[in-house]
């Protein structure tokens, strides 16, 4: 996968290839048994998924940058293994791609009013200069219903009908992309546990849940060109995304 390249580490303690999940496999790669992921760049990374997207992120061996605005953010990125970048959306971003292989889109309307400069013109934009001079792997989070905003309150249809112009262009890039389009987003703690689908009933789904499957997705090359909705469930996230792409 072209994200992946080899990390030049000191040798694993024994015991610990064992171990499962980002200690194992960062210590396979120190063994020499694994390629383990490149730079990802993460947009939105101090946002409440984003944050969760930066955690796991390097927990699974990858190297992080994370677009930040204030030092408050950059303090609370960096403790969680990412390398900040101070940029704004509207303004100038580009750094935070420096050496990345991989773009994650988590960014919302945080302090921002307008979700359309955010959720459509701000990730066309990003999804422009990947077209332009990579990186090529970009994962966007978008949402259920956006194609539906008729089903969902008035007040969301605006940030929706954003979303589903930004999907348009992302799935027409040429870029390698995933767009995973999460039910309700909840603060409480993932349950590893999702339902994946084209078109879920409505549903509401852990942040670090959406963040473990984008996490998920970096390193499932099957899950480029998908896009799908995901929701709290009852399946673990591999095997959900599986699923999706034996379809
Ligand atoms: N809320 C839901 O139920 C729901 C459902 C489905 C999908 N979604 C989508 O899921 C994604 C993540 O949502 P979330 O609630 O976890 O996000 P969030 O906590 O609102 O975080 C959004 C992040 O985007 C950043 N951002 C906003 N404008 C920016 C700009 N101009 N430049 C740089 N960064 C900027 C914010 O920074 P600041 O803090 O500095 O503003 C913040 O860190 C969003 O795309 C959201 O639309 C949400």
């Amino acid at each position: 996968m072209r994200v992946q390249r080899r990390l030049d580490l000191p040798a694993a303690p024994p015991g610990e290839l064992a171990a499962g999940g980002g200690a194992g496999r960062r210590a396979a790669a120190r063994a020499g048994e694994l390629t383990v992921p490149g730079v990802v760049a993460v947009i939105g990374a101090a946002g409440r998924t984003g944050r969760h997207v930066v955690r796991l992120a390097h927990a699974a061996g990858y190297a992080v940058r994370g677009l930040v605005r204030t030092a408050e953010q950059a303090q609370a990125v960096q403790a969680l293994g990412a390398v900040p970048v101070y940029g704004d959306l509207k303004v100038e971003w580009e750094a935070v791609l420096d050496g990345a292989d991989a773009v994650v889109w988590c960014a919302g309307t945080g302090r921002d009013s307008t979700s359309t400069e955010i959720g459509r013109d701000a990730l066309i934009a990003v999804a422009r200069r990947l077209m332009a001079r990579g990186p090529r792997r970009l994962l966007v989070v978008s949402s259920k219903s956006a194609d539906h905003p008729e089903r969902v309150h008035p007040a969301l249809g605006d940030a929706l009908r954003a979303k589903a112009v930004s999907d348009a262009f992302v799935r027409g890039s040429g870029l390698e992309w995933t767009i995973v389009r999460p039910g309700g987003l909840t603060d409480e703690p993932g349950t590893g546990q999702v339902t994946v689908g084209m078109d879920l009933p409505g549903g509401k789904i852990a942040r670090e849940d959406v963040a473990a499957v984008l996490v998920a997705c970096l390193e499932d090359p099957r899950t480029v060109g998908q896009q799908f909705e995901v929701l709290g469930g009852e399946q673990a996230i591999a095997a959900a995304l599986a699923c999706l792409s034996a379809r």
